[in-house]
């Protein structure tokens, strides 16, 4: 469904030269979710903005099903940049606080289906808060009215709305508490199996990667050092990188997350 194909991004800050991303090449099948792993720093997010078309690569490609987005002129872009929707760490800074939860979703919503209105929109907007627990009653809220968890949950209502062919989730569970984080990510797995969604899901946490993700990339210092099997990198870290960063994590039960 997307391939990445030897993708470089190099920043200038000064006379300094930062390697950001240095040749990766990805894949991720529809319905899969791929949990990019790596330190700070390394250029998960770099990877995730070049994907969302908001940062030109140096070189390489990103395409979508047949099309190659890389080659596409700018308004072509954004046509497409619905088909990708973003989860952040911080759904308080993603969301507009002069915006109810309606209006907010109800926009997004008609960004993908312009003519919907009235009932139909509210009926829409409803469902979308239904299916990611939250009750339509409270539509007419603002965000500050929510804890954060909720407010999460909203934020990964919005990514749906648009029926997006992919999901990138930037440490989507890091800022909240491990109840809270446990909650969320049972419902990423839940829409995962119910929506068949597609998923990039970037955590410096590897329990959480470990809990959610189907195939595992371990990024360090631009690069893609290793993929494959969540239980069998566990196992078996093939790469001395992946095996610093096993160790350098508190083993939390697995089960933990599960709760
Ligand atoms: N706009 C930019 N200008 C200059 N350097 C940048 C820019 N964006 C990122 N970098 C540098 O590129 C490297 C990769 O950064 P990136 O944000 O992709 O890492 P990350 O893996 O997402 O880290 P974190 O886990 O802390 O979010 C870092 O050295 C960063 O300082
Ligand atoms: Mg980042």
């Amino acid at each position: 469904m997307l391939e990445l194909k030897d993708i470089r991004k190099t920043f200038h800050k000064g006379r300094e030269r930062v390697v950001a991303v240095d040749g990766v090449s990805l894949t991720i099948s529809e319905g899969e979710i791929l949990g990019l792993v790596g330190e700070s720093g390394c250029g998960k997010s770099t990877l995730s903005r070049i994907i969302m078309q908001l940062l030109t690569p140096d070189s390489g490609s990103v395409k979508l099903g047949n099309i190659d987005l890389t080659s596409l002129p700018r308004r072509e872009i954004r046509r497409h940049r619905l088909d990708f929707q973003m989860i952040f760490q911080d759904p308080y800074a993603s969301l507009n606080p002069r915006l109810t939860i309606f209006s907010a979703l109800g926009e997004t919503l008609q960004q993908r289906h312009p003519k919907l209105k009235g009932p139909a929109l509210q009926d829409r907007v409803a469902g979308l808060l239904e299916t990611v627990g939250l009750s339509p009653r409270h539509m007419r809220r603002y965000p500050h009215e929510f804890s954060g968890g909720q407010r999460q949950r909203i934020a990964i209502a919005r990514a749906l709305a648009p029926e997006p062919s992919l999901i990138i989730a930037d440490e989507p569970v890091s800022a909240l508490d491990v109840s809270i984080q446990s909650q969320i990510l049972n419902l990423l797995r839940r829409l995962q199996s119910e929506l068949h969604l597609t998923m990039l899901f970037i955590s410096h946490d590897l329990s959480v990667i470990r809990y959610l993700a189907d195939r595992i990339a371990v990024m360090n210092r631009g690069k893609i050092v290793e993929s494959g099997d969540p239980e069998a990198i566990f196992e078996s870290p093939r790469e001395a990188y992946t095996r610093q960063l096993l160790a350098a994590v508190p083993r939390l039960p697995h089960e933990a997350a599960t709760v």
